[in-house]
């Protein structure tokens, strides 16, 4: 690159940075979200293939004027949907270093692979978890992490009865069982059903109002195995997407123990949750798991994609995944091998940045104060829930998860659940503030997440004010 060339990065790049920094100070003074308006959506979408490029200065503005603007929502605070926090600044910062970079993060002595290891060890002393070298790697989100873990525990229970699925697939294998509570996310099903085990692997989990009873599920491994079948896994949540809630983590690793079963703890979104002082005890037995999962790009902010796969045993990865041919023959410098040996990536983005610098920016002190803030304010809102006749709190929050419903006097029965279903995008639309809905113990349930720094009780009592008035225009339309 020439001077000239600096040049025009050096323009194009301070309009950017200026226009980026006041989006983020004015974010307040928008709607949560809105749909983008069909003038932009032509520029958008009606736009032919470009003969000819155009000037850095061009594409800043473009990106200020037609992108920025019409995000998700989750820059806002009165963003409550889903599970999306609003970015880190450092975790900004560091993207576009990272993209300078460009580095595709595999293995050798550059930057990129020492601060992945890092960050990767940080993320684990963070929640507590036991940390060796190579026993980690950051993926693009949980679901890929969940992907990367299971095909360790398919590997390992697969070894274990002489059968090698790296050579011979699942041709002749015995059917592995899984034991997955209900409650637990979509991705566990698609990594089994990705990996061959079929959905019809899954049993499900006698867990009752947070209790396990862990005699039945001792009974229902048993019963399989008298059919055959090799039970190979046992999943926990230590934060359920629906409404947050920790699983007895300790009860089910005793029970993982004793029958010899891989122990994945999805922690994407609540394993953080540890550091409130207030609810870790609930978190003990997440440091026994053979896998957890992590998703910096939730609680602590860090720009998507971040996810994280932490393995007990570095080893049961590499046995999974290690494959190297000739032309990708790469000296690590490091017993631990390449990280492309611990999963399915092999030209890997320099994700590790944006989570160091997250962390970086916070510390353990400031993620624990983010995390307990949070926790504190869904305790808030549950208590304005409970106290307001026209809703209904479903479940006592544990994290920063509230899932609640609204019971306007006169609706009852399906009128009631299609007003609870109807409700996330009746007040969606209205762009005051954003939540997402679920069904939850069998019924239509409006869930709330709060994951955003800048978040205060003034957002609270509008999220509550927006859903009374969004089931007041519905039951009255
Ligand atoms: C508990 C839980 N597990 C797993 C996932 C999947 O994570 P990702 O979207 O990063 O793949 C989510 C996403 O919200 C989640 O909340």
């Amino acid at each position: 690159m020439d001077e000239r060339e600096a040049e025009l990065i050096r323009d194009a790049g301070h309009a950017l940075v200026d226009g980026v920094a006041e989006h983020l100070a004015t974010v307040e003074d928008r709607p949560v979200w809105q749909p983008v308006p069909p003038d932009v959506l032509g520029r958008l979408v009606n736009v032919p293939l470009p003969e000819d490029g155009e000037a850095l200065d061009w594409i800043s503005e473009s990106m200020l004027t037609d992108v920025l603007p019409y995000a998700m929502g989750n820059g806002h605070p009165a963003f409550f949907g889903w599970v999306n926090s609003p970015p880190s600044s450092a975790g900004m910062l560091a993207s576009l270093v990272a993209a300078a970079m460009n580095a595709s993060v595999v293995a050798g002595d550059h930057a990129d692979v020492h601060i992945e290891r890092t960050a990767v060890r940080w993320l684990a002393e963070l929640v507590g978890f036991p940390h060796e070298p190579g026993a980690g790697l950051l993926t693009s989100g949980a679901s890929a992490a969940t992907v990367v873990c299971l095909a360790g525990a398919r590997s390992r229970a697969l070894t274990a009865v002489g059968h090698d699925v790296r050579r011979d697939g699942l041709v002749g294998a015995p059917q592995l069982t899984a034991y997955v509570p209900s409650e637990a996310h979509s991705c566990v099903r698609r990594a089994l059903e990705l990996l061959g085990l079929g959905s019809s692997c899954m049993r499900e989990v006698p867990l009752d109002a947070g209790r396990l009873d862990a005699e039945a599920l001792r009974a229902s491994i048993a019963a399989d195995r008298a059919e055959g079948r090799v039970p190979a896994l046992l999943v926990g949540s230590a934060g359920t997407v629906n409404a947050g809630i920790i699983d007895p983590l300790s009860d089910l690793a005793d029970v993982a123990e004793a029958e010899g079963l891989w122990y994945h703890v999805d922690g994407a979104y609540g394993a953080f949750g540890v550091l409130d002082p207030g609810i870790a005890a609930r978190y003990r037995g997440m440091e026994r798991a053979d896998s957890l999962t992590l998703d910096p790009h939730k609680w602590l902010g860090v720009p998507v994609d971040a996810g994280c796969a932490l393995v007990r045993n570095g080893d049961d990865l590499r046995d999974a995944f290690s494959l190297i041919p000739p032309y990708l023959r790469q000296h690590s410098g490091e017993p631990v091998g390449t990280f492309a040996e611990y999963g399915f990536e092999q030209t890997r983005p320099f994700r590790a940045l944006k989570t160091w610098g997250t962390i970086t920016e916070l510390g353990r002190a400031g993620i624990a104060g983010q995390v307990i803030r949070a926790n504190a304010l869904a305790r808030e809102l549950a208590t304005l829930v409970a106290g307001d006749p026209e809703l209904e709190l479903a479940a006592t929050p544990e994290t920063s998860i509230v899932a609640f419903r609204a019971r306007p006097a006169g609706v009852s029965g399906d009128a009631l659940e299609a007003l609870n279903r109807a409700l996330p995008t009746a007040i969606q639309a209205r762009g005051r503030a954003f939540v997402t809905g679920t069904i939850f113990d069998g019924r239509e349930t409006l869930r709330a997440c709060i994951l955003h720094r800048d978040t205060r009780s003034q957002h609270l009592a509008l999220l509550v004010s927006e859903v009374r008035e969004a089931a007041r225009l519905a039951h009255t339309m």
